[in-house]
């Protein structure tokens, strides 16, 4: 027998509201019954703990991994026996604020953490003013790391825009790219799934993505539909708006498929990339 080619993911859509302690209980009560249902890797929506907004960061942000949820991180991933990728909690670190994912393992050890790359900064007169590098400091590298099974590429939300990121976890090894995220209601059903199935198709990689559900009395609404998406960019899981588990068994094996039956990689002209050329 080789070694094992397959696992299950969860993707927690988590609703989530004012109350720290109780999404932090919320999300502890969907893990267990994630790992119930056979999940190998478990991860949560962007900003699980706290509201999504600027105004919000700093009151709710902790210190990693000291603070109360990274204690109940650690804790839910040893006793579930789970890895855990914990979408993301406003961070604070000295003076500086990130959006930072933590990744913690079946012994409940905190194997790394992603401070978001790609800051969201939008300001259209008249229209949307979300500027979150008015509060957060930006990540500065990029998050991989292995399970016992396969190396997973870590984004949130934003970073799922840039391709050279996703392009990067590919040469490196990754299988599997995930993505903690909260698209609204205008760039959700335009780019969110488009944008998965791109880097999906693009890298022959699997492709997460896990969004809080959704509240229309939030001040940032988010689109929802966590979704998971297989290297030849066919969506495998997904669901809508509400609190929700979205389950995949990821197998391995698609991905060597995908990569011998068109191999793209081997076939690049990165001598004619690498120049610019004109007749
Ligand atoms: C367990 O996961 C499978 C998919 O892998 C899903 O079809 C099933 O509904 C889940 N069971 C429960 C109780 O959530
Ligand atoms: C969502 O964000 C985009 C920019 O990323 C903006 O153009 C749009 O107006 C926003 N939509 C809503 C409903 O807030």
């Amino acid at each position: 027998m080789g070694p094992i080619k397959a696992f299950r993911l969860a993707l927690i859509q988590l609703a989530v509201g004012e109350d720290k302690l109780e999404n932090v209980k919320e999300a502890l009560r969907f893990i267990k019954r994630a790992k119930e249902n056979g999940s190998h890797v478990i991860a949560l929506p962007e900003c699980f703990n706290s509201p999504y907004g600027t105004k919000f960061f700093p009151k709710y942000a902790e210190q990693i991994p000291s603070g109360q949820t990274s204690i109940a991180l650690s804790e839910a991933a040893e006793e579930n026996q789970v890895y855990l990728v914990a979408g993301s909690i406003p961070e604070k670190d000295g003076e500086k604020l990130y959006n930072t994912c933590t990744i913690w393992n079946p012994s409940g050890e905190l194997v790394t953490k992603h401070q978001k790359v790609h800051l969201f900064d939008i300001d259209i007169p008249g229209g949307i003013r979300f500027k979150e590098s008015e509060t957060l400091t930006a990540g500065k590298k990029l998050t991989i790391f292995n399970t016992d099974i396969c190396k997973i590429g870590i984004g949130i939300c934003y970073d799922l825009r840039f391709d050279e990121m996703a392009r990067l976890y590919r040469k490196e090894g990754c299988d599997l790219l995930l993505y903690p995220g909260a698209f609204n209601m205008t760039t959700g059903p335009l780019h969110w799934e488009l944008l998965q199935r791109a880097r999906a198709v693009d890298n022959q990689v699997f492709v997460a993505s896990v969004a809080p559900a959704q509240d229309k009395n939030a001040d940032y609404v988010s689109w929802g539909h966590s979704q998971v998406v297989d290297p030849w960019g066919k969506v495998i899981a997904k669901t809508e708006f509400d609190e929700a588990i979205v389950y995949a068994d990821i197998d391995l094996k698609v991905v060597d498929d995908v990569r011998q039956q068109i191999p793209v990689f081997g076939q690049r002209r990165t001598d004619l990339y690498d120049t610019v050329r004109r007749d």
